[in-house]
This record gives structure tokens, sequence and C-alpha cells, in this order.
């Protein structure tokens, strides 16, 4: 038997995006969905890419080889009914179904990179969208976290309906993605080749990289956007020789004011202060309380025990962030107390609380 003609399908672009995104996705999806805060950069490089392979592919899709062409598989509801009828024409690119797929994949891979940035951006202050107030990056998080599931189960879809396609042409699909080339067919419908705009192409590319490039920067900044108010010196010298500076936003005005009433026996300790000074200082923590604070702990710690008005780690909420520790962790010399944040939290003093600067020490 001769060996068989072979055509060219799938242009080596195609190709490599179709495999890295697979990739990218799924370092997302294990860090997103089994990590924590120490899977959090693995996590954001993997959608950042990801975004970025997305925009290629739109890019391509203008500019790309004949069936990189989104005209090439812009589907008509039409198409995908005949198609799923038995001794449906064959096509040699993507086909009605399949088009399906590549443009929900599209679209919700854009809607996860754009929710996540506003998660970041409004819950973590960083990244360009850190001027978004947290209740719009709450919302970003749920939506991040639907569109995520959503492409879970595509990704179930796609893989089930690659598997059924290839046993219905007997062709191996996954196969032709890897070579690029699927064999030629009696009765194939005619292809008019479109040449690839490489030029073009290049264009837009450097255009969308160095956006993507932008926002690598934006969410690496040091100082995030959108801080809470810096420390007051006097204030910092005065209630930081026994511990850490509480950054004001921690607690609600109320807490604040408690505490100041009661600093003879604070914790067992006398932090008395001179009356000036402590109306001062109060003035202070009560105007910059979490109230008036959009961060993700203003938010947190906005509510306190009623047992505990002032001690941040003995609410619920902190307690909840921080329930998979386990107790001996906090003994440990390089930490001594659960009350020293700024041992785990790098950004401790400045009321952020990043998930990017979380260290728990080794020792
Ligand atoms: C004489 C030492 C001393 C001084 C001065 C002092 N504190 Fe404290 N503070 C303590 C001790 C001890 C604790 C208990 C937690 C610990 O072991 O660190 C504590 C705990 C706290 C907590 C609760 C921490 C948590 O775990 O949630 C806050 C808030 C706090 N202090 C605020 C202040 C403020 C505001 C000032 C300045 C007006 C101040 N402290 C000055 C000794 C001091
Ligand atoms: C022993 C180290 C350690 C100490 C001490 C500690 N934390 Fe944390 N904290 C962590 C870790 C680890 C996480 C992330 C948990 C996860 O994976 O989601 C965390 C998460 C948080 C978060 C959630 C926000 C985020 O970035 O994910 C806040 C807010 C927070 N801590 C505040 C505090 C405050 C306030 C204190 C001090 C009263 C404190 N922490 C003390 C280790 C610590």
């Amino acid at each position: 038997m001769a060996s068989p003609f072979l055509v060219p399908v799938w242009d080596l672009p195609i190709r490599l995006f179709h495999w890295s995104l697979a990739a990218s996705v799924a370092v997302a999806a294990a860090s997103g969905f089994l990590g924590g805060a120490e899977t959090l950069r693995w996590h954001v490089g993997a959608g950042l890419i990801a975004v970025g392979l997305v925009i290629a592919r739109i890019v391509w899709g203008f500019t790309g080889s004949t069936h990189a062409r989104f005209r090439d598989f812009a589907p008509r509801l039409s198409d995908v009914v005949e198609h799923v009828h038995p001794g449906s024409p064959r096509h040699l690119g993507h086909n009605p179904l399949g088009a399906l797929m590549v443009f929900a994949l599209i679209g919700l891979m854009l809607v996860i990179g754009v929710s996540g940035l506003a998660l970041l951006g409004g819950m973590f202050k960083t990244g360009p969208l850190a001027f978004w107030s947290f209740e719009t990056g709450r919302s970003g998080r749920e939506i991040h976290e639907i569109a995520a599931w959503a492409v879970l189960g595509l990704v179930a879809l796609h893989l089930g309906g690659v598997a059924v396609e290839s046993l219905r042409s007997r062709e191996n699909l996954a196969r032709a993605m890897l070579t690029g080339v699927k064999e030629a067919r009696p009765g194939d419908p005619p292809v008019r080749e479109i040449p690839a705009r490489v030029p073009l192409a290049i264009f837009f590319l450097l255009l969308a990289g160095s956006g993507l490039w932008a926002t690598n920067a934006s969410l690496a900044a040091r100082a995030p956007r959108g801080m809470p108010v810096a420390f007051d010196p006097i204030i910092r010298a005065e209630c930081s020789a026994c511990h850490m500076a509480y950054h004001p936003s921690l607690l609600p005005a109320a807490s604040w004011r408690a505490l100041m009433a009661g600093l003879p026996d604070h914790f067992g300790e006398d932090a008395s202060l001179d009356p000036a000074t402590a109306a001062e200082i109060e003035a202070w923590l009560v105007a910059h309380a979490a109230e008036g604070a959009d961060t993700l702990p203003a938010h947190v710690f906005a509510r306190v025990a009623h047992e505990a008005p002032f001690t941040i780690s003995e609410s619920p909420p902190w307690k909840r962030l921080h329930g998979d520790l386990p107790d001996e962790l906090f003994q440990r010399a390089s930490i001594r107390s659960r009350s020293n944040c700024a041992a785990c939290h790098a950004d401790a003093e400045s009321g952020l609380f990043s998930p990017f600067s979380i260290h728990v020490p080794k020792e």
C-alpha cells in the first residue's frame, strides 16, 4: 500500500500554543485549587502565561495559516447540527463542536484573567487594578472561581470530545495536534490555502507582550498601590517597645478606644503613657481604624470577639485564616507568639498582609 498523502493542518504556532496552554492551565489549576499562599506566585505566573497565550491565539486567529484562522471554523448552528449526525463530512481543521470549544475556552480564559487581576487589585491592592475596591475584588474572586470550575468542565468535555471524535473518524486527533498533519482522504472538501501574515502577527504579539510585561511588573512591585496609611513614627516608637507595631487598620475604632483605656493593665504589662501622648495616639489609631481602610485585614478584622475586643490573634477570622498552622509553629524561637505577625508577614507593619509577603521561618 502506498504511504498516505499527508496534508498540513496545524501550523507550528498553533501546536506550541495548544500544548503550552494545556501545561500552564494545569499548573494554574493545581496551584489554585490545591495550593495556598505559598503557591500563589506559581498560580499567578502560570495564569499570566495562559492569558498571554490566549491573546497570542487571538492574534493568530486573524493572521495565522489556513486552519488557524477563526473564519476557517467560525461555528454556525446549522454546521453544529449537521456535524452531530452520522456520515457528516470531514473537517480537516476544527469541527463545529471543537470550534465552539475553542471560542468558549478563549472567552473563559479572558474572564479568568480579568477577574484574577480584579481580585488581586481589589482584595490585595496589587497589580494594574489596585485602585479597585475590596468589594469589587471580592466579586472578582467569585467570578474567578466559577470560571475556573467551568474551564475544568470544558477541559473534561474537550478530552471526551477528542476521544469520541478520534474513534468516529478513525484518526488520532491528539497525534495530529503534535505532528500538525492529517492523512488526506478521498472526498475531503477542497481547501483554499491562506498563508500566515507573520509580520502583522509579530507586531500585535509585541504589543500584547508589553502589556503583559507591564502587568507582571506592577504585580511584582514592592510597594503596592492603595496602601493604608503609613505609620506615625511617634506612635511606632511608643507602641513597639514590647512587640511589633500593629497597624491601626487591623482593629475597629471601638477596640482601639477600649485598648487605650486599659493601658495600665495591658496583657499583664503596665503600658501606661502620659495623658497627652495617650490622647494623641488614641486619636491617630481611631482616625485610621479598620472602618476607614479598604484592605483585606481591615475587612476581616473589623469584627472582633466580644470577650477579647482588641486581641487580633484571638478573633475568629484570625483563627480561621491560621487554622491550618500547627500550634508548635508559634513556639519556635523565631516566632514565639501568635501576636508576632511580622515573623511571618514581611509587610505586617504596612497593614497590608499581602499573600506574596508571607514567609514562615523554617527554624
Ligand atoms: C510594656 C510592653 C507593651 C507596650 C509598651 C505595649 N504593649 Fe501591646 N502588648 C503587650 C503584650 C505583652 C501583649 C500580648 C501579646 C504578646 O505576647 O505579644 C500585647 C498585645 C497587644 C495587642 C494584641 C496583639 C494580638 O495578638 O492580637 C495589641 C493590638 C497591642 N498590644 C497594641 C498596643 C499598642 C497600640 C500599644 C501602644 C499604645 C502597645 N500595645 C504597647 C505589651 C506591650
Ligand atoms: C507563624 C506564622 C504566622 C504568624 C505569626 C501570623 N501569620 Fe498570618 N498567615 C500566615 C500564613 C502561612 C497565612 C496564609 C494561610 C494560607 O495559606 O492561606 C497567613 C494569612 C494571613 C492573612 C490572610 C491574608 C493573606 O495574605 O493571605 C492575614 C490577614 C493574616 N495572616 C494576618 C495576620 C496577623 C494580623 C497576624 C498577627 C496578629 C498574623 N497573621 C500572624 C502565617 C502567620
